[in-house]
């Protein structure tokens, strides 16, 4: 079959990889893809938010499959377009995916559904929620509703801290994004990530992986996208992804069916292991970046028909089965991210991918002279495998020392308290 993939970072060029090593691939297209996801895919100009043009593309090219990499265009309601014009889309329609969109749907849902998560309140004017703030102690998790590129939660120490950020959420900070914002108990324990793939209907584990969001070293400074990640996560124990299965996963995907949003594609569920079990922070409808990267290193099998399988409502039976090895990946980043990353600099792989790693590009770009440069805050990722997050970490770190570029950097410690629970 063709497959058209959209989106271009370095969970796009993963996906494009694994994709291209799937005996069901005839063809794949990418748009607008990027030099690294150009290696394995004939990329193409496409907006997808036109669309009305991704469909024609669609029918000219007989694609059998479309996979929507990024939260953008799902939120937008491409999927839904894709299956009224008969094209089987990888991803949840507008309505499921919501459940990113927004995080006032996401807690009133889990509470409907009486699903494990912090308590909230959500609030539309400032007003309300200074109000609300005191039924809450510190820290305060502040949260605007809808989409924010990751930035949309502030963690306030104090109630004046709190107060400011709720003044600068209503005032226009965040944008649209908000216009609401959830307030919520704030959760303690150890954060990891689940994934699972659904029909809107069946449900099997995708995998597990833990990232660093700070980009400094000792998870210290900004948030950012994620500076790296590992996968899978030791501490979301076979118990422990039995119990987010069955007190959060399911009866998600059983809730939205019910209230006719059947969710389909991948459900991405950042869990806080708490005392008392995993909770749910926050929904994903699609793939982490740079999660992503690190699952596809260890999937086996043939990506493009599991897909397949999920778009099309048929995942009974099928299984996902994961190298034990661990993978882990390092984001190199732009000097300058994540608030105004350099553009432009030069790249050179040298021989980082002659051992065992593998790199998958973010945000580069052929420049003018025909050379590899950034273009974009995380540039790239370079990812390897090893017996466990110590063999790994190493193995990556070696294939980083051989790149070179100037104008980057990276955190030197992703993986760090696996390793020292190694004993590393
Ligand atoms: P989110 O964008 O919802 O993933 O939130 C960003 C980060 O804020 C999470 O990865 C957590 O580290 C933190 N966070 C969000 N919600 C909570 C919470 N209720 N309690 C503690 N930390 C939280
Ligand atoms: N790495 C976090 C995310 O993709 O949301």
């Amino acid at each position: 079959m063709n497959i058209l993939l959209l989106g271009s970072g370095g969970r796009e060029h993963a996906l494009a990889w694994k994709l291209a090593q799937s005996p069901s691939l005839t063809k794949l297209y990418a748009a607008p893809g990027n030099p690294g996801i150009a290696q394995e895919a004939e990329c193409v100009t496409l907006d997808a938010g036109d669309h009305g043009a991704v469909a024609a593309f669609c029918k000219t090219h007989q694609i059998a499959l479309v996979v929507i990499g990024p939260e953008a265009p799902l939120v937008d309601g491409l999927a839904d377009s894709l299956r009224a014009a008969d094209i089987p889309a990888f991803g949840p329609s507008g309505a499921a995916a919501q459940l990113e969109g927004s995080k006032g749907f996401t807690k009133d849902l889990c509470a409907r559904a009486n699903i494990p998560t912090g308590a909230y309140v959500r609030t539309a004017s400032l007003h309300d929620a200074n109000r609300a703030l005191q039924r809450f102690t510190a820290p305060y998790v502040l949260k605007a509703d809808g989409l924010a590129a990751g930035k949309g939660v502030v963690i306030a120490e104090t109630l004046e801290d709190a107060e400011a950020a709720l003044a600068d959420m209503f005032g226009g900070g965040f944008g649209e994004a908000g216009a609401e914002v959830v307030i919520e108990e704030f959760l303690s324990g150890e954060e990891a990530s689940f994934f699972a793939l659904t029909d809107g209907e069946n449900v099997i584990p995708f995998g597990t992986a833990q990232d660093h969001k700070q980009v400094g070293e000792g998870d210290t400074g900004p948030n950012t996208g994620g500076m790296g990640a590992y996968s899978p996560a030791p501490v979301l124990t076979a118990a422990l992804q039995a119990q987010a299965m069955e007190t959060i996963i399911k009866p998600t995907v059983a809730a939205m069916a019910a209230e006719g949003m059947p969710y389909s594609g991948v459900l991405y569920a950042g869990l806080m292991l708490t005392e008392t079990g995993p909770q749910l922070i926050e929904y994903n409808c699609r793939f982490g970046d740079p999660e992503c990267q690190v699952l596809m290193m260890r999937l086996q099998g043939d990506l493009a028909a599991i897909m397949l399988a999920c778009a099309k409502g048929e995942l009974a039976g099928v299984s996902a089965e994961f190298a034990e090895e661990t993978a882990l990946t390092v984001v190199m980043a732009a000097k300058g991210y994540p608030s105004t990353p350099e553009k432009g600099g030069a790249i050179d792989l040298g021989t980082a991918e002659e051992g065992a790693a593998k790199v998958f590009h973010a945000g580069t770009k052929i420049g003018a002279d025909g050379g590899l440069i950034a273009n974009g805050g995380r540039v790239l990722n370079v990812t390897a495998s090893g017996a466990n997050v110590t063999e790994a970490q190493r193995t990556a770190y070696e294939a980083v020392d051989a790149v070179r570029f100037e104008s980057g950097f990276c955190r030197r410690d992703i993986g760090w308290k696996e390793v020292a629970r190694e004993g590393g």
